[in-house]
């Protein structure tokens, strides 16, 4: 498997009933910390990270999200000359540095299910995943994707992007546990989605980048609902980790959970201190 990894898949099927009405009809990735959508931070890691062809599997009423990475002439004709015209660069330099592609999840199944209906856009070759709603920052350097990408180089199999948390959290989380291989690096050989704090194996909790190897796409064929009646990407590279062949890696930088209020704010707050 030494296939380089070009594309990103962006699970961005799901309701994100936490932010109702917000969200209401937009896309709960469309929802700007600051002046940028969710996911236009997530496609920016991922170009950082040496990639150039974005996978998104949305749903219904997500078609702003594909608006959003086109031309728009009408509005591009009225601004161009005048002193707004600098702030489409980026989106303008996007959309002309890479390819997207998107697929439709028909029925909300889990996130496993969601990564299984991209399997049409990746193909036979390892991919990273993109959660959205995780807005990663590393202000010293590499971005989590980036740091994920030279790990794989190393090691060649599925990577997941862990964090220490709270003991009482873990009710949220896909939780690891493992043996240390290097400082950050864990051999995973138990996976569980969101366990009551008493049965979590370990504080490490996943965030939402990953790599993927392919074969990942027969296993989550086979895999059964689990947590929710849902078909979990945890369970299906446990199935992986029982191999030898997931690493979890403790990523350099700050995470915020924009899939909640709470994490949204942080991440506004932190972004605009940043940029004043
Ligand atoms: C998903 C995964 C979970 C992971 C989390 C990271 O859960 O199922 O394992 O820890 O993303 O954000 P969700 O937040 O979609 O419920």
């Amino acid at each position: 498997m030494n296939k380089k990894i070009k594309k990103c898949l962006f699970p961005a099927a799901g309701y994100g009933t936490r932010f109702l009405p917000a969200t209401k009809a937009i896309p709960k990735e469309m929802l700007p910390v600051l002046t940028k959508p969710l996911l236009q931070y997530g496609v920016e890691e991922a170009i950082s990270a040496g990639l150039d062809t974005m996978a998104i599997v949305t749903g219904r009423g997500k078609r702003a999200i594909e608006d959003h990475f086109d031309r728009s002439y009408e509005l591009e004709n009225q601004i161009d000359g005048t002193s707004k015209e600098s702030l489409m660069e980026d989106i303008r330099d996007i959309i002309k540095t890479c390819t997207f592609s998107y697929t439709r999840q028909i029925e909300m199944k889990g996130l496993g299910h969601a990564i299984l209906t991209g399997e049409t856009l990746i193909g036979d070759e390892p991919f990273a995943v993109i959660l959205a709603d995780d807005l990663c920052d590393n202000a010293n350097g590499d971005a989590v994707l980036t740091q994920m990408i030279k790990m794989y180089e190393k090691y060649k199999c599925s990577i997941v992007a862990v964090e220490e948390i709270p003991m009482n959290d873990t009710n949220k989380y896909g939780v690891i546990a493992g043996e240390f291989e290097e400082d950050s690096i864990v051999r995973v050989n138990n996976m569980v989605e969101k366990p009551d704090p008493k049965d979590a194996p370990s504080n490490l909790a996943i965030i939402g980048r990953y790599i993927l190897t392919p074969d990942i796409f027969d296993i989550i064929r086979e895999t059964k609902p689990g947590k929710g009646g849902e078909i979990q990407i945890t369970d299906a590279l446990l199935e992986q980790a029982k191999q030898g062949n997931v690493i979890a890696y403790k990523f350099d930088g700050k995470r915020f959970d924009c899939g909640s209020v709470d994490g949204f704010v942080e991440a506004t707050n932190y972004f605009y201190n940043k940029s004043s």
